[in-house]
């Protein structure tokens, strides 16, 4: 139904998932075509920037870099891109119960247990419930200091009180300016209380951490309407449901983007995982047709995962293509690049493609190895286990050469793997890696002919 427009004050209409705005009331948004998602709010709600004052002569601009914090845990400092910076207002996404909170108080453990003082803002639960958690867990919190305030003003008037080293606000959502009118949670709320963080964190040089909600399909989003206003944005990747948690740097004004956090949820909390390759590949089943392991980058560091294709006669009339972890666009054109170039017919066959582990795969290297998982499935026949498979393929079915092959290699070797199937494009190799045997192709074709003579 039509919401009635209040006479008091003057309102606009925003919508709860991209903050376009509207004088009046519309039920589809025109900026990003979401039905019903237009709310009546108070205007007036510019967001409070950082005054920047006059301009300052390049050379006199002192680095900053010195004054990184690091926290201690491993896979937190690595996805910051080496510690906290002071006074960086950090976005923490993720669907409820993926370990937001648990996280962000290992962190303010790790930080005050080196003698920094935490001030945890608690809008989610009572203080009571989260030294529950954090007995459980084993958080001493020697200089850490919770607050249940949701109001924000009087938040900030306790961290100029304490004066911490970090502030944790523990959600977004929940907490809310006295300067607008509409709900806690609002789009106006959250953008305005994100715009006066950033001013406090920057003004008073402490460094912020913003837990938002997303879910899954981030429509309901509010926190990606914060993205260009925060230095940093970690995203939780995956599902809930999976034990290894993962955290991706979606932007970093203080690091490279893309890196990855991985994580365990044990019952003592989340723990670092030193080695990525080794849990991504554990569950592994061995010869099995359509299972190829490859080498993707993820940030900074080789990753090597299990991506899995299973081809089936298609029951109905019309084939299904399912993707999990690769974009359904990316196996299409490669489906149709095969019925093209290389004679394989599967237009006719379902198609699922299931990346093992929960991580979500964007670079152009996994093509030959989704390929090969396809090809392998569909004829049933099993590439061996001990092979690492990269390449980005192209239209006419030639191989391409990617970035950072030797980085990939190496990581292939140090897992045990004996053999690596690459672009001949990124043939020589940088540095000798002794034990593993490279084959390099520069079409499809070819690497197929070269799995058939091994037959
Ligand atoms: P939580 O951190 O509260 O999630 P969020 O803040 O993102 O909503 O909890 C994450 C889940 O992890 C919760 O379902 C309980 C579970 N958990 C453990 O398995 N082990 C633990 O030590 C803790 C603290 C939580
Ligand atoms: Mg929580």
């Amino acid at each position: 139904m039509r919401p009635m427009p209040s006479s008091r004050s003057k309102t606009v209409y925003v919508c709860q998932s991209c903050g376009t705005n509207s004088p009046k009331w519309v039920g589809r948004c025109t900026g990003c075509g979401g039905w019903n998602t237009m709310v009546e709010e108070e205007e007036g709600s510019s967001i409070s920037l950082p005054v920047a004052g006059p301009a300052v002569p390049y050379e006199e601009i002192q680095q900053q870099d010195g004054i990184r914090l690091r926290t201690g845990n491993a896979e937190f400092d690595r996805v910051l891109g080496g510690g906290i910076v002071a006074g960086s207002l950090v976005l923490l996404g993720g669907e409820p119960g993926i370990g937001k909170s648990t996280l962000l108080l290992q962190i303010a453990e790790a930080l005050s247990s080196s003698a920094h003082k935490v001030l945890y803002v608690a809008g989610e639960e009572s203080v009571q419930q989260i030294r529950l958690r954090g007995e459980r867990i084993g958080i001493k919190g020697a200089h850490l200091f919770l607050s249940a305030e949701t109001c924000l003003e009087r938040a900030f008037e306790e961290a100029s009180r304490i004066k911490p080293d970090a502030l944790i606000v523990d959600s977004i959502q929940t907490v809310f300016t006295e300067k607008l009118g509409s709900v806690p949670g609002s789009i106006s709320q959250i953008r305005e209380c994100t715009g006066q963080l950033l001013t406090f964190s920057k003004r008073e040089q402490i460094s912020t951490f913003l837990i938002g909600h997303i879910t899954k399909d981030g429509s309901l989003a509010g926190p990606k309407v914060l993205e260009h206003l925060v230095d940093t944005v970690l995203y939780f990747e995956g599902d809930r449901h999976q034990n290894q948690k993962i955290i991706r740097a979606v932007k970093n004004r203080f690091g490279p983007a893309n890196e990855l956090g991985i994580f365990q949820m044990t019952g003592k909390g989340l723990t670092c995982v030193e080695n990525a390759s080794r849990l991504f590949l554990s569950e592994r089943p061995a010869q099995v047709p359509g299972s190829v392991v490859l080498c993707t980058i993820e940030g900074t560091r080789p990753v090597l995962v299990e991506i899995q294709a299973l081809v089936s006669d298609s029951t109905y009339g019309t084939a299904r293509r399912t993707a999990n972890g690769v974009d359904p666009n990316r196996v299409a054109l490669l489906l149709a690049m095969l019925d093209k170039r290389v004679g394989l017919h599967l237009l006719g066959s379902d198609v699922y493609v299931n990346v093992a582990g929960g991580l979500e795969l964007t670079e152009p290297a996994i093509d030959l190895a989704l390929v090969m998982a396809i090809i392998s499935s569909f004829r049933n026949r099993p590439v061996s286990p001990a092979t690492v498979v990269f390449g980005e393929v192209g239209l006419a079915g030639e191989v391409r050469a990617v970035s950072m092959a030797d980085c990939r290699v190496r990581e292939a070797a140090l897992l045990g793997f004996e053999r690596v199937v690459l672009p001949k494009g990124n043939l020589p190799l940088s540095d000798h890696v002794s034990g593993l045997k490279i084959t390099g192709c520069t079409s499809v074709q070819e690497c197929l002919d070269w799995l058939d003579s091994r037959r």
